[in-house]
């Protein structure tokens, strides 16, 4: 166990995070022919108390991150720092004390709830994992406090997940993820599976029970106004890497790095006006994969402000241009000014209401 110095306020503190999956081929000698690049290269810090908001689209290596961050995915490279405590190399039974501390919410509620169980008893096996519950009584109490925290009634504890809506097995998972009192919930798409109209609700309770249990959030999410909701800070992911941080309320009035600013283009604004008069910022190609990574900025395949020599081949890394607000981009000023223009674009762009499917497919004429 390693212990690190570093601000008193930070709880979470990636540095230069990677997880690579070895690609395997052979029946017999399993050789590993190449890697997956899920994350590489992540570094950031999640303050007590905050919320930190990840976007990007499918297959950017978000829930790999928050799994990294729990520990559940080992790292490949870099420091996953928890309270001050690095858990790269940390394994066994102090591993196990420290996941107490970090809960994880799913995106399916019942997919991670086992339907034969009763809610009772799923969430006694949570607590039992941890070595919580033997009190039955003062366990019993807390169960039905918690309950009544994520607006279930105590008569759900006889009940079995299949008897609730999507909306209340949320509330249950969320109950299960904090009857260990954890300090840091990592929330992967937690309402993407649920109706909109009780996406707010969900949302709004995660609010409420961070202010009264003290939690720090990680909210994984696709959706930008999920993610607007909630987050006090975002990170924008690309191919394995963060490719801008930012207060939310500053990316969204202001997003610098070509990525960001496409993605925020392309969700329609509810304003006619404010609509007919947008920009729409077009981009070419698919996502290449994350096997095969483009040299240098891992985004120039696909950037309309994409200048020859340094966007092929040197990587940006993330530099701050206001303050807390990070943007890896070599051009972020001259794009930020306007003194670098976009290419043309010929064709029009899909225009998405949510980039979990982004297809931007329109192509540069240069
Ligand atoms: N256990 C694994 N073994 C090999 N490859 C993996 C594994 N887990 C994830 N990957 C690959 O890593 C990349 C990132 O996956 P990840 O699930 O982290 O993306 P994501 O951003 O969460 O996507 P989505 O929005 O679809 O959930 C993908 O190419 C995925 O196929
Ligand atoms: S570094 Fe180059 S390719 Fe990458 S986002 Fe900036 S301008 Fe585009
Ligand atoms: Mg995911």
């Amino acid at each position: 166990m390693t212990e690190t110095t570093e601000k008193p306020g930070v709880l979470v503190d990636l540095a230069d995070v990677a997880v690579h999956f070895p690609i395997k081929r052979g029946v017999v000698l399993d050789r590993t022919v190449g890697y997956v690049y899920a994350v590489d290269g992540v570094s950031l810090q999640i303050e007590r108390g905050e919320t930190y908001g990840l976007v990007g689209e499918s297959g950017c290596g978000k829930s790999t991150l928050g799994r990294a961050v729990l520990r559940l995915e080992r790292p490949t490279g870099g420091k996953v720092v928890f309270d001050g405590v690095d858990l790269s190399g940390m394994k066994g039974e102090p591993l196990r004390r420290m996941r107490r501390r970090m809960q994880m919410v799913f995106q399916d509620p019942l997919s991670s709830l086992d339907p034969r169980q009763s809610v009772q008893s799923l969430l006694f096996e949570g607590m039992r994992a941890h070595g919580l519950g033997s009190d039955r009584k003062a366990a019993d109490k807390r169960l039905r406090e918690l309950l009544s925290a994520v607006g279930l009634p105590s008569t759900s504890l006889r009940k079995y997940p299949h008897e609730f809506s999507g909306g209340q097995r949320q509330r249950i998972g969320i109950a299960r993820a904090l009857s260990v009192g954890p300090d840091l919930v990592v929330a992967d798409e937690p309402v993407s599976a649920l109706d909109v109209s009780v996406q707010a609700q969900v949302l709004n309770l995660l609010e409420d029970l961070q202010s009264e249990f003290g939690l720090t959030y990680l909210v994984i999410a696709h959706d930008l106004a999920v993610v607007r909701h909630i987050a006090d800070r975002v990170g924008v992911m690309y191919l394995g890497g963060i490719v801008e941080e930012s207060p939310s309320d500053d990316l969204y009035e202001e997003p610098l790095h070509p990525y960001s600013k496409a993605l925020l283009s392309a969700v329609p604004v509810p304003d006619p006006v404010v609509e007919d008069e947008r920009e729409q910022i077009l981009l070419s190609g698919d996502l290449p994969s994350p096997a095969a990574p483009p040299s240098g900025c891992r985004f120039h395949t696909r950037c309309p402000w994409r200048q020859p020599a340094r966007c092929d081949t040197e990587r940006p890394v993330l530099r701050e241009l206001k303050p807390g607000h990070r943007v890896a981009c070599h051009y972020a000023e001259e794009i930020r000014d306007g003194r670098l223009k976009p290419h043309e674009v010929t064709a029009e762009a899909v225009n998405p209401a949510d980039f979990g499917d982004l297809d931007i497919t329109a192509t540069p004429s240069s």
